[in-house]
């Protein structure tokens, strides 16, 4: 009897000890793809608790405040089933019926497969520390803070069904597109919305889907295969690199992309990194307004600034300000120091990221915990609305960029757009 139990009680141990670590795989998978999603970059507040919500986030009917996701059973979604956190993740549906605002990015989650959403759901009830923090109600006025119009915009804009293989592209292409897609939501940046908020495309199927997009006063770039202002001149690995460092030959990470490379894609996994880059130089050039492919021209570049200082007010502000940085030949000292040569951002028609980071420079790239060396600065202190205005239009004329002027008018109404946000 005595000597029986010994060996009892060491297979119950192994049972539980194997099934710990299953438990344990699983969370920490979970927290895997919870970083592929970005659920910490909206559900946390500047400051606050990780994943405990109170982001204020706009829309077009007001502000809104991302809600507390942690597992707190009352403040947070501790009592959330997985049918019912499936449920908001896939269809926008909060666990006592309310529909969520689409800024909730559940028209990309949609495709996120049984597998990982176990896994997610895993990691959220036991891989996260519950914070205790209400929710703070949205500044959106009766009637438009009704919920139920979003039945009817579910109905006409939301694509259930989660990612399905593609038949006749690889493995590596399928990661891809299910990750960026999917969990990554890269659309809810880089893909145009049409007055209902809707992304206007939600895979390669439509010709604008990641053509480019305005949002937070961030212009998300074209990610498509057009040659100047998307990724037709990056390789894979450009693109590859961009997403792991933030940096590569061709531009560095500004704006809402430096919170994506901190909280996200810089903790991906080389095959999930190299699948997303197979993915996205695979689709076809969309977008941008034609042109030849941009090309280099250093003949270009001496002439814009060999005589600046009489005639040229842009090139003067260049010089004094920016050539330091930036180089007299437009290169940079890439991947440190962006070059505006070619730069697809600064080729781009809409000019709204170039003036956001002149005015208000950008939050620091932060990579394994080091912040980057030499960040963008701030320049809405320093220069005027038209001296910025000179400067992007000397900078989109030099070194054979060939891209339209920047109006000073524009400086102004994003000085004042962002000034309000600070
Ligand atoms: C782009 C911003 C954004 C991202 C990224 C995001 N969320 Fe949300 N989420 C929101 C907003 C905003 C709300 C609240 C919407 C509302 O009040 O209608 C929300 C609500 C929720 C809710 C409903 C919670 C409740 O209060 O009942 C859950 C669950 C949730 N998100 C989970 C996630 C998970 C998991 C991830 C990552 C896989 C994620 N979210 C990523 C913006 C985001
Ligand atoms: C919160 C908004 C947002 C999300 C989400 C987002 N991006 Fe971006 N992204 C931007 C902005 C703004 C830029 C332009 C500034 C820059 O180049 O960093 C950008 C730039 C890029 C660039 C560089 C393009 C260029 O021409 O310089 C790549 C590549 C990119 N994003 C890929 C992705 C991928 C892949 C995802 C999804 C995993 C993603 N982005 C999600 C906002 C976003
Ligand atoms: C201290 C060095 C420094 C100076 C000076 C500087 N920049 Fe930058 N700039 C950067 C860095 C670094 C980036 C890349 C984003 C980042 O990591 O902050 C950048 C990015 C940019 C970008 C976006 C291009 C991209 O793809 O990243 C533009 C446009 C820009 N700078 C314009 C200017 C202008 C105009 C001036 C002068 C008024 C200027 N910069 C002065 C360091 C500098």
């Amino acid at each position: 009897m005595k000597h029986a139990f010994k060996p009892l009680c060491a297979v119950l141990f192994a049972l539980t000890s194997t099934a710990h670590a299953a438990d344990d795989a699983l969370v920490t998978r979970g927290a895997y793809l919870a970083k592929a999603g970005d659920c910490v970059a909206c559900h946390s507040a500047p400051r606050g608790k990780p994943l405990a919500g109170g982001l204020q986030m706009m829309t077009p009917l007001g502000a809104i405040y991302t809600t507390n996701i942690t597992p707190d059973p009352d403040t947070g979604i501790g009592r959330y089933t997985e049918e019912e956190f499936a449920r908001a993740l896939r269809e926008g549906v909060a666990k006592d019926g309310h529909n969520l605002y689409p800024a909730m990015p559940y028209p990309s989650y949609a495709k996120i497969n049984a597998d990982d959403m176990h896994a997610l759901y895993a990691y959220f009830m036991h891989g996260v520390t519950p914070v205790k923090q209400a929710n703070r109600e949205p500044d959106i006025k009766w009637p438009l803070n009704m919920r139920w119009p979003l039945k009817l915009w579910n109905v006409v804009f939301l694509d259930k069904g989660v990612y399905q293989n593609k038949a006749g592209k690889d493995v590596a292409w399928n990661r891809g597109a299910y990750l960026i897609q999917g969990l990554g939501h890269c659309g809810s940046c880089h893909t145009p919305r049409g007055i209902a908020f809707q992304e206007k495309g939600l895979d390669e199927s439509s010709s604008t889907y990641l053509t480019g997009g305005l949002l937070d006063n961030w212009f998300a770039s074209n990610l498509t295969g057009e040659h100047n202002t998307g990724l037709g001149r990056w390789s894979e690995q450009d693109i590859a690199s961009f997403l792991k460092t933030g940096a590569n030959a061709h531009a560095s990470a500004f704006g809402s992309m430096t919170s994506v490379i901190n909280n996200s894609t810089q903790a991906l996994n080389d095959t999930d990194i190299a699948s997303m880059a197979r993915y996205l130089k695979s689709l076809p050039a969309s977008g941008g307004y034609g042109g030849a492919a941009y090309a280099y021209d250093p003949k270009a570049t001496k002439v814009s600034l060999t005589r600046p200082a009489a005639t040229d007010s842009g090139a003067r502000v260049y010089t004094a300000y920016c050539m330091h940085c930036h180089g007299v030949d437009g290169r940079g000292f890439a991947p440190m120091l962006a070059p505006l040569a070619g730069n697809p951002n600064v080729l781009e028609k809409d000019a709204s990221s170039l003036i956001n980071v002149t005015l208000n420079g950008t939050g620091d790239l932060v990579l394994n915990g080091i912040p980057a060396p030499y960040p963008m600065p701030r320049y809405a202190p320093v220069l005027n609305d038209q001296q910025i205005a000179d400067v992007l239009t000397f900078i989109r004329g030099a070194w054979n960029n060939n891209t339209p002027a920047v109006q000073a008018g524009d400086v102004s109404k994003m000085r004042k757009a962002t000034q309000a946000a600070r």
